[in-house]
């Protein structure tokens, strides 16, 4: 047993502060799990002036990454910097160097996790990330543990705090548009002076990529996944969903289907009564669907200091514990089954569109012709008179199940003809969900 174990902490920002702060807050309880003291040693800063006044550990600060890296007293690199580089370069080096890492790093494991686990496996050192989907929500240990007997036939989520605070407004007052909504998420600091990694689904992507790796044993880059925004939901999608008894979510779900893997962040009309349509504001949820435990969902705060702390410590204690008592956990996510993603173009699911027209006779025949030639069928028609607009009237159509490429073609020969303003949005219908096909009730009944 070690005299103690040293920590060196890359990064000493939100997440950063808050991790040093509950090391040194929970030393006895940390040393009465681990079996030794857990001290940070060296923590790594751009500025080493910058005020920290709410860091309450007296770590030394050093601007000079290879101190941390090549310190042959540190076993455990915590980064806590974010983003793709310096990081990745950071933590090959800790690596290499033989230190295990713990990192809340989305966009480094969404990008480079099976070399990253490749080149741990070979040093054999350990990588721990549950921080780095849905901060405090413990869903990386379930995936990989707890659950691992499971064959996963789907993951769903809802993954980005400040896109599912801004629907969640736009869905409870009909007088926000999405600027106003942005102005209020950064006003109250959910969201970036650039909010794109948010709005356009960037971060949602990295996640969904990072656990559909794990849930289905293959690779899926970010760069597979298919991925759409939130720029284009207007009051007046809101307004529809409701009538016709959806929520709207930006919804991140990837799916094992035809042997193959569907991966795609989007907004998503939600049945009401789905399970992910209840969580609002700054909140995240995932919902894993497996053989064995049928559907199980984890839900908590995704984001913020303290909760992100909690997933964080858990994996520094986890790391210290083995090197304390001389065990070796796994690397995760080192396997690949060799499943790949299929294009967005193949799925089939339920679609809503809606489309200015002008007022003409024979529109809407033109638009159900359209339609019915490409064996899309129709579910509702819903046609209303839009006063402000003059002669154009809305239209609102929501699809029976068809394949994305057919609706896709709809829109571009809907755009086409002379009696359609425009399609001003078109949003998928996701009724998938376990849970939900049972109306919320588990698979057998039980005690
Ligand atoms: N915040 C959350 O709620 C949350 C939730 C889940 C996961 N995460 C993840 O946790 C990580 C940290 O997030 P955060 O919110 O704590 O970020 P943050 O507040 O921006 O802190 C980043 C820290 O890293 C340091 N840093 C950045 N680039 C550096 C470089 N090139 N060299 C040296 N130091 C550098 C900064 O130094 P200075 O202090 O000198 O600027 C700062 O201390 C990210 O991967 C993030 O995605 C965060």
């Amino acid at each position: 047993m070690p005299d103690q174990i040293s920590i060196g902490l890359m990064g000493l920002g939100v997440v950063g502060v808050s991790v040093a702060n509950a090391i040194d807050a929970k030393a006895e309880v940390i040393k009465a799990r681990v079996g030794c003291p857990v001290v940070v040693s060296r923590a790594l800063v751009r500025d080493i002036g910058a005020v920290r006044s709410n860091l309450r550990n007296s770590v030394e600060l050093t601007t000079d990454p290879d101190i941390i890296l090549n310190d042959p007293e540190i076993a455990i690199i915590v980064e806590l910097m974010g983003g793709e580089q310096p990081t990745l370069d950071y933590i090959n080096q800790a690596i290499s160097n033989g230190k295990h890492v713990v990192t809340a790093n989305k966009e480094v494991l969404a990008k480079h996790g099976p070399e990253l686990f490749k080149a741990a496996a070979d040093k054999g050192v350990m990588v721990r990330f549950e921080a780095s989907v849905g901060g405090g929500i413990p869903i990386i240990g379930p995936l990989m543990n707890d659950l691992a007997a499971n064959d996963f036939t789907a993951v769903n989520a809802v993954i980005n705090g400040t896109t599912n605070y801004m629907l969640t407004r736009m869905a409870s007052d009909s007088n926000l548009d999405y600027q106003m909504v942005l102005k209020e998420a950064r006003d109250r600091g959910y969201a970036e002076a650039d909010p794109s990694a948010d709005v356009d689904g960037i971060d949602a992507a990295f996640k969904l990529g990072i656990l559909a790796s794990i849930a289905f044993h293959c690779t899926v880059r970010d760069t597979e996944v298919f991925r759409e925004g939130i720029r284009r939901l207007s009051p007046a999608d809101f307004a529809y969903a409701s009538e016709l008894g959806y929520t709207i979510k930006l919804l991140a779900t990837a799916r094992r289907t035809h042997g193959r893997i569907q991966a795609r962040v989007h907004p998503a009309f939600l049945p009401e009564d789905h399970p992910l349509a209840k969580v609002d504001g700054v909140y995240n949820a995932v919902e894993l669907e497996g053989d064995l435990v049928d559907s199980a969902m984890f839900q908590g705060p995704g984001a913020g200091a303290e909760p992100t702390t909690s997933a964080v410590l858990a994996d520094i204690m986890a790391e210290a514990h083995s090197i304390a008592n001389g065990e070796r956990l796994p690397v995760h996510m080192s396997d690949n089954n060799g499943l790949v993603v299929e294009p967005i173009d193949d799925l089939e699911t339920k679609y809503y569109l809606r489309l200015r027209v002008y007022d003409r006779p024979g529109v809407l025949a033109q638009i159900t012709t359209v339609f019915g030639d490409l064996e899309v069928s129709l579910a509702s028609f819903i046609q209303k008179e839009v006063g402000e607009l003059g002669d154009v009237a809305e239209v609102v159509i929501t699809t029976y199940v068809a394949k994305e490429s057919a609706v896709q073609e709809a829109v571009r020969q809907l755009e086409a003809l002379d009696s359609v303003s425009e399609v001003s949005n078109l949003v998928r219908i996701e009724e998938q969900s376990a849970s939900l096909a049972r109306g919320g009730q588990p698979k057998r009944e039980g005690d």
